[in-house]
């Protein structure tokens, strides 16, 4: 465990990093920055004892998927480590271009560009396009690296309630139809599990002059045909200008994509920094995020194991009057409103041999802290017996 530093402060910075109460409680309570010792599929060991992972973004279980594994291996071998150099200058591969034109059709977009992580593209994909003078319109409850990509792009800022279609229409009336417009969701939001309701949105917005800039880090993989994601599943591809996620969730690697028109992605390019100042993807990555791509459309019964146990779970929650705040896809939120009862609720899970995760706020709003938790195909019947068994553990205080 990381000990703060006896030495006197030398300025104003370090004072504020000495002084710091949220790392003094983080410290403190230590629920984060666990190091586990071993892992094999979904289930970790720290300290020597076994949990089962509940709170991982592996949905499809396809981080040990033998071709993935394989896959990787194999591109280190032939590739070597990285490509220490940005796609720009020096880092392009032909195996970039291979996963992004599979990306691409598999989104239903004519192109797609990756980078090194989900954050990097998300952030991208709002500040390589918007800028001063436009208006970007966002549903409050997205993600930090959609608001990072936001913070940097000059542009004049609303937000609308979450999900709530009345509150993007009281936006939409203030404002003229002529002024360049960006609006900004996530298909399935990281903490709350929802699914964005993109035709309503998409039929408020009709000639408003706005790029619609869809994340959908927790809807690729889960949704769709295939789990071609949100967009597919409403079947509003055409209507979307800008697919972003991340490869680090049900593509079990890492690394982030944006796709889109041809024009848009070579426009990215150009001009996002993430890209143009930022080495490539390594190969090993790619070739693991290019296998679960390959599994993922011929390997169809990881999704509908995913579904299996995402249905038997919620009802499970929900038989233990649990609040998972009406979530529809495995992103399972445990709604607990206070910090001291989701720190308790997290270590009796715990004790019953489940890893979840605290969600304080700023990622939550205070009276929705919560335990995140997600389902994965991985997950065995029998681990689904003994989480639930966890969970009337946990419950039974409350
Ligand atoms: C909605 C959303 N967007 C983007 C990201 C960033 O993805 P990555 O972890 O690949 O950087 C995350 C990750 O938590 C996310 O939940």
């Amino acid at each position: 465990m990381a000990t703060f530093t006896s030495f006197k402060a030398r300025n104003g910075i370090v004072e504020r990093c000495i002084s710091d109460d949220q790392t003094r409680l983080r410290l403190k309570y230590n629920p984060y920055y666990l190091p586990f010792d071993r892992q094999v599929g979904s289930h970790v060991w720290l300290d020597g004892k076994e949990l089962i992972m509940l709170s991982s973004n592996d949905y499809l279980g396809l981080s040990d998927h033998p071709k993935v594994i394989e896959a990787g291996k194999k591109a280190l071998e032939e590739w070597g480590s990285g490509t220490t150099g940005s796609r720009f200058a020096n880092g392009s591969r032909y195996f970039h271009e291979k996963l992004e034109s599979d990306l691409a059709s598999f989104l239903g977009k004519e192109a797609c560009h990756v980078s090194v992580a989900g954050y990097i593209s998300c952030m991208s994909s709002i500040e390589s396009f918007a800028r001063k003078g436009d208006l970007i319109i966002v549903d409050r409850n997205v993600h930090s690296s959609l608001w990072a990509g936001i913070a940097n792009t000059g542009a004049r800022l609303e937000r609308f309630g979450h999900n709530n279609i009345e509150s993007l229409k009281e936006v939409l009336g203030q404002e003229s139809p002529e002024i360049t417009k960006m609006l900004v969701v996530e298909g399935v939001f990281s903490m709350e599990g929802h699914i964005a309701n993109l035709p309503d949105y998409l039929t408020v917005i009709q000639n408003q002059n706005c790029f619609i800039v869809v994340d959908d880090a927790h809807g690729f993989g889960v949704l769709g045909k295939q789990g071609r994601g949100t967009v597919d599943y409403f079947g509003v591809t055409d209507q979307v200008d800008i697919i972003a996620g991340s490869m680090s969730k049900s593509m079990a690697s890492t690394g982030g994509f944006v796709a889109g028109s041809t024009e848009i992605i070579e426009y990215l390019r150009t001009h996002s920094k993430q890209t143009v100042f930022s080495a490539a993807l390594s190969p090993c990555q790619t070739a693991c995020a290019q296998a679960a791509l390959d599994v993922i459309k011929e390997e169809p019964e990881h999704l509908q194991h995913l579904w299996d146990n995402t249905r038997y779970y919620h009802k499970l929650l929900l038989d233990l009057g649990l609040d998972i705040w009406e979530s529809k896809t495995p992103a399972t939120p445990i709604v607990l409103g206070k910090i001291e009862s989701a720190y308790y609720f997290w270590k009796k899970l715990m004790k019953k041999g489940v890893f979840t995760n605290i969600i304080p706020p700023p990622a939550v709003s205070p009276n929705k802290i919560l335990i995140r938790t997600a389902i994965s195909a991985r997950h065995s019947k029998e681990d689904l017996e003994k989480i639930g068994e966890a969970m009337k553990f946990a419950a039974k205080g409350l």
